[in-house]
């Protein structure tokens, strides 16, 4: 490690993550770090020149860049809108000894994919909004897509998932419930058709929160009596919607319609109990609830799966159906692709690839030190080959470091 490493804002990023607003500090030729004439990036034609020039990997501080540029815990949510869009270049293509690169490609069609998703919901919302009839055709597609997705790459999707924003909140939920609900169903063995109208489902769930008055919809913490009543109003005028979208298959409709009933009778907007709530009408109100908990928003920071997990069993088995609760938790894991893990040397990194491996084996992508509160050089560490093991699942409110740029 040089001196340039050593310094714990200092992050190593391909030239390829490089965004405009990045305080560049220094250059990594084939592992010899040279130390350039420091500064912001503010053309596109200096990423340009890197890359021209061969170089593969710069040094980076994050603390002297700017907060739009994707590297600043304050604000560095804005920018992974961004984010999505970004192409992997010439850093995808260079395979790692774990052969990452199509897992990395994996992933980006799977955020590309979201992206396009979180635009035809704003648009679809929009419409709403102006009191026409929700358009079936769309959404098809989009679940279609999704479905896809989901079924060549349960994790690569998982993964785009974890990558939420703090505001835009309501297209964001609505595409990771969809995204649950066919990692879900898919789990339970339902067949494409199935997958597909639940997914649509998913997509449509809360679009009732579109005539929920804003400062409720918005209001960090708890919300009063009223207000409550209020927002509890999201699921009637959700029956208002869906009831112009006489193509909507029953079960789209029961999903958006059922995820806030009560296995007791005690939920909204028609109090149905026990086997009035059909089965996916039960996976809405889990896939529904686990998002909500584990998303970070303005005024709270994600909770850990494994916290989350701990939630729902807690609902069971007057709210939630206790069987199906237990087969949720089985499907999601404990360390989900996406998600954050301390390892036993107290590195930090994120859970990268899973599949075919036991639940405690993945490979993390490490970048960050607990022990020495700084950042490390980035390494995908296989714990099927090592001797590490995974300490314990950690949030990331509780790393005091924005851990984006590494996704
Ligand atoms: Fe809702």
């Amino acid at each position: 490690m040089t001196a340039v490493a050593e310094s714990p804002d200092l992050i190593k990023l391909p030239v390829s993550r490089l965004a405009l607003g990045m305080y560049v500090t220094a250059i990594d030729q084939q592992g010899k770090v040279t130390v350039v004439n420091a500064g912001l990036l503010k053309h596109k034609d200096a990423i340009t020149h890197l890359v021209k020039s061969g170089i593969r990997f710069v040094w980076v501080d994050a603390e002297k860049s700017l907060p739009g540029s994707g590297l600043k815990k304050a604000g560095s949510t804005a920018s992974l809108r961004g984010k999505d869009k970004v192409k992997f270049g010439a850093g995808a293509k260079t395979k790692t000894k774990l052969g990452l690169a199509p897992n990395q490609m994996r992933q980006q069609k799977a955020k590309n994919l979201l992206f396009e998703a979180k635009g035809l919901i704003r648009k679809v919302l929009g419409e709403v909004f102006e009191g026409k009839a929700i358009e079936v055709a769309p959404f098809e597609a989009l679940a279609d897509n999704l479905i896809e997705s989901v079924m060549s790459d349960a994790g690569a999707m998982q993964f785009a998932s974890a990558l939420r924003s703090k505001d835009a909140y309501l297209l964001e939920h609505s595409v990771n419930v969809a995204v649950l609900l066919v990692t879900f169903g898919r789990h339970l063995g339902f067949d494409a058709t199935t997958l597909k109208q639940l997914a649509v489902g998913g997509i449509l769930h809360d679009i009732g929160k579109i005539k929920v008055d804003n400062q409720i919809l918005h209001k960090p913490g708890k919300l009063s009596e009223e207000e409550f009543e209020h927002m509890k109003l999201h699921q009637v005028y959700a029956i208002d919607a869906l009831a112009e979208a006489p193509d909507l298959h029953q079960i789209s409709k029961d999903v958006c319609l059922m995820h806030h009933e009560k296995l007791d009778g005690r939920g909204y907007p028609n109090g149905l109990k026990g086997d009035e709530i059909p089965l996916h009408g039960r996976m809405s109100g889990i896939c529904d609830i686990y998002d909500a908990l584990t998303a970070t928003r303005c005024y709270k920071e994600a909770m850990s799966p494994a916290s989350a997990f701990k939630i729902l069993l807690s609902l069971t088995p007057h709210h939630l159906d206790q069987k199906l609760v237990y087969e949720f938790i089985r499907c999601v894991g404990v360390y989900p692709v996406g998600s954050l893990v301390e390892l036993s040397d107290g590195r930090v990194g994120i859970v990268w690839e899973t599949n075919g491996r036991e639940v405690r084996q993945p490979i993390v992508k490490c970048f960050y030190s607990l022990k020495l509160k700084r950042y490390t050089q980035v390494a995908y560490v296989d714990l099927l080959k090592s001797e590490l093991e995974i300490e314990r699942g950690v949030t990331p409110g509780a790393l005091e470091v924005d851990p984006s740029p590494f996704y």
